[in-house]
């Protein structure tokens, strides 16, 4: 349930001038270009994180917005290859034009994972609503078909279909599956979803042992204590942690720029001393760092879709403690 405060937040939110509404934004999110997200690459980098970088966007109407982001995200796989930042791709589907033109759509993911693999680099398919979800896992089948290992979904915890997705996705992937676990930023309706706060982490934690028993690559996308400390009780009781090589029997190929089986992930601006924690303590962590022209559009939707956020967002003003960058 959302409570008032949230939708007060929102509320207000969305009608405060666009100067404020960067103001608020400019933690979470790197700056309208390019260089942006590599300025914060740069300054992350001495810290030992990796990244992974999302061109904002809304979603596109006609396939000429498939084509900018498309030529944009071929920016950035130059631009991490040339500065050799550890950082890989975070795209969205549809944004490819997966819903308007599913041929073309696909071509264009198709073109932009054969290009990362040449610089053996990972793309993830961020997951979307549940509209969606089918269609991006097939995505990811049908490259992993085609030799595209370098290729992997996000899961949501918060929907039911979860676990036998995994399942699934063990036959259809064997030791190449590679996730990124995470509750689900959509509010999804109930007859499809848990809705309650208790059970979207059940849900999620379930998940990660699906996935760690399926010998997968886990990546934890979470700044909650319970599902951060369930991940690490759970990847000691699978032999696994800092800098041990993954001894899991079922467990993929090592892969280049990833961490021994698993990996940490959390957004730009959240929880910063969280991140800094588990970086000491020898995890693998990487940053999500959005960037783009769209910066207010994106700002905007996030907060419609979940009003949760905006009271995130007033808890780190108000009480800056609660999350540092
Ligand atoms: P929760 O929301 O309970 O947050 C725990 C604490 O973290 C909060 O109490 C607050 O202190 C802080 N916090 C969390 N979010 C904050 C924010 N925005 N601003 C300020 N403080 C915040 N979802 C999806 O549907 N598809 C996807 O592809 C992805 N991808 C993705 C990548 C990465 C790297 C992350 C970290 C998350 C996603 N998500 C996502 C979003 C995810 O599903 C989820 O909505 C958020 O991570 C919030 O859930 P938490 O588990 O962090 O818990």
């Amino acid at each position: 349930m959302v409570g008032w405060f949230s939708k007060t937040i929102v509320a207000m939110t969305v009608r405060m001038p666009k100067w404020f509404v960067r103001w608020v934004s400019r933690r979470y999110v790197a700056g309208p270009s390019l260089d942006d997200a590599v300025r914060i690459m740069k300054r992350l980098s001495s810290e030992g994180a990796c990244f992974t970088i999302d061109v904002l966007g809304e979603e596109i109407s006609n396939m000429d917005e498939a084509q900018y982001f498309f030529d944009e995200y071929m920016r950035v796989l130059d631009a991490i290859h040339q500065h050799g930042f550890d950082a890989n791709l975070s795209i969205k589907p549809t944004a490819f034009g997966l819903l308007i033109d599913p041929t073309r759509g696909m071509d264009n993911i198709r073109t932009l994972v054969a290009k990362a693999n040449e610089h053996d680099m990972f793309v993830r398919l961020d997951m979307e609503d549940h509209r969606v979800t089918t269609d991006t896992i097939d995505v990811v089948k049908a490259l992993h078909g085609e030799g595209l290992t370098n290729v992997g979904t996000v899961l949501q915890g918060r929907l039911h279909r979860t676990l036998a997705d995994i399942d699934a996705l063990e036959t259809d992937l064997g030791p190449h599956a590679d996730y990124r676990i995470c509750k689900g930023i959509y509010l999804e309706p109930e007859a499809i979803a848990y809705t309650g706060r208790q059970d979207i982490i059940d849900g999620t934690n379930a998940c990660v042992d699906r996935m760690l028993a399926a010998g997968a690559y886990v990546a934890v996308a979470s700044h909650d204590l319970p599902v951060i400390n369930h991940a690490k009780s759970a990847l000691t009781s699978h032999g696994m942690g800092p800098n041990i090589e993954d001894p899991r029997p079922n467990a993929g190929p090592p892969r280049h720029q990833k961490g021994p089986g698993y990996e940490f992930q959390m957004l730009l601006g959240v929880r910063g001393p969280l991140r800094r924690k588990l970086l000491a303590e020898g995890h693998r962590t990487r940053v999500y760092i959005p960037y783009g022209e769209k910066w207010y559009e994106y700002s905007i939707r996030r907060l419609k879709e979940n009003p949760t956020i905006g009271s995130h967002v007033a808890k780190a003003f108000l009480m800056p403690w609660t999350n540092r960058p």
